[in-house]
């Protein structure tokens, strides 16, 4: 009999889940959690397999573990609860926004932003990392791509830790007075978009046509609160636990500090690594056999991109190492197949110029006291982590 583990459980996530996920690998790679009932999934090619069938595992019914007090949010008509052929369309009406070629201009804009926080830094000095320095870049990239004030950032921060921290006692806004106030001031920014357009990524998708269709307010008001709760905390989480890998293992730091051609790499050992969104599911379309488990039509299918990422028969014998010159390295971070995050180009671009910036500055990092995380199971995200930067001197 396989031991369990409380797969459901936000504590697990916040824990050191990946001594389960090995156990589980070898003894029950898709096992049943009948506490809030899914079926886990914890080998890379049945994650895979999940992903790149989307008219057999449907995202339309929800994309979380299965939570009986806060029953599944699914946003009728958002992207990432679609299934195609709706899905294609709006993901390419959507993807006009993202092209690697708009992604790569904002080069000079991130540097702005990191070089910013990182001038108010004094060297020696013990800062919170993770809401100082991790938090600010994400959110300001948010509000500068939907082209909103950049001081209502702050206010965006708000928002978004209370959609997507539902768990955690110390969030004291509620999730649903979060997203009321959030679409109130979306639906005012998308009419000023509208009748006077911007170089900003909103008004791209105001005119974008496919076809003949164009987005609708709805459609619009969907991504942009997706895009605000997508992309925050994820890349906040991967900067943060990217830092912590770097101070874990000083002598991968020391690899980058020598040669920052090598962060690019990195920033991908960062993804497989850490595995900030723990797992996406999906809802099974018809009866289906995993593995020799009996997967019924109706039941939820959680993918544990944690796991995957670590998956012996893929990353080899090392797997549980942390290289950041490990090559190749087709981690599933950002998912795969139709949903694969549409952000992964900005996401990448964030982290590779804020460890930059970090490592030419501070090549010193110290944690100096315990890591506080947020109690939830897909983004478990760093709450406090106190860390002192120094540069030798
Ligand atoms: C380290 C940072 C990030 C990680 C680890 C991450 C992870 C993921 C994953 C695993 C999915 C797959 C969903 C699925 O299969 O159901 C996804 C989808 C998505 N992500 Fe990200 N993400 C990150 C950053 C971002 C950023 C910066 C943005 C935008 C600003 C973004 C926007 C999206 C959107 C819109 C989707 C839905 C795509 C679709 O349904 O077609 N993400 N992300």
């Amino acid at each position: 009999m396989p031991t369990t583990f409380p797969l459901h459980s936000p504590d697990f996530y916040t824990g050191d889940p990946y001594p389960a996920y090995k156990e589980l690998r070898a003894t029950a790679p898709v096992c049943f959690n009948d506490v809030t009932n899914f079926w886990a999934l914890l080998k890379y090619e049945d994650i895979r397999y999940v992903s790149t069938n989307p008219d057999m595992f449907s995202s339309a019914k929800g994309i979380t573990i299965p939570d009986p007090v806060f029953p599944n949010p699914v946003q009728e008509g958002n992207l990432i609860f679609t299934d195609p052929p709706r899905h294609r369309q709006l993901r390419k009406l959507i993807n006009t926004g993202f092209t690697r070629r708009q992604v790569a201009v904002l080069e000079p804009k991130v540097r702005d932003i990191v070089v910013g926080i990182l001038d108010d830094v004094r060297c020696g000095t013990t800062l919170e990392f993770a809401e100082g320095l991790a938090a600010p870049l994400p959110t300001r990239m948010i509000a500068e791509l939907l082209g909103a004030p950049a001081d209502d950032w702050e206010q965006f921060r708000t928002w978004s830790d209370a959609c997507t921290g539902v768990d955690d006692p110390e969030i004291e806004l509620d999730s649903f007075v979060a997203i009321g106030e959030l679409f109130e001031y979306f639906q005012q920014l998308i009419a000023a978009r509208r009748s006077e357009p911007r170089d900003d990524m909103l008004s791209v998708l105001t005119t974008a046509e496919i076809d003949g269709t164009k987005l609708t307010d709805d459609d619009l008001l969907n991504f942009a609160f997706l895009l605000l709760v997508a992309g925050n905390e994820t890349t906040r989480n991967l900067i943060a636990l990217g830092t912590l890998a770097l101070i874990e293992h000083p002598d991968q730091r020391r690899r980058l500090i020598d040669d920052s051609t090598r962060i690019p790499g990195a920033v991908e050992e960062m993804l497989r690594w850490t595995s900030p969104v723990t797992h996406m599911a999906r809802t099974a379309m018809a009866d289906v056999e995993l593995r020799g488990q009996l997967i019924r039509e109706g039941d939820t299918v959680v993918m544990l991109y944690g796991s995957a990422n670590r998956d012996e028969e893929i990353f080899g014998c090392d797997a549980e190492e942390f290289n950041v010159t490990r090559h190749p390295n087709p981690h599933i971070a950002f998912g795969c197949g139709e949903h694969s995050c549409i952000g992964a180009q900005l996401a990448r671009l964030e982290a590779r110029v804020f460890f930059e910036v970090l490592l030419g500055r501070y090549p010193e990092l110290e944690l100096v006291g315990d890591v506080d995380r947020v109690r939830a199971t897909m983004v478990p995200g760093v709450k406090r982590m106190p860390v002192r930067l120094g540069t030798g001197c």
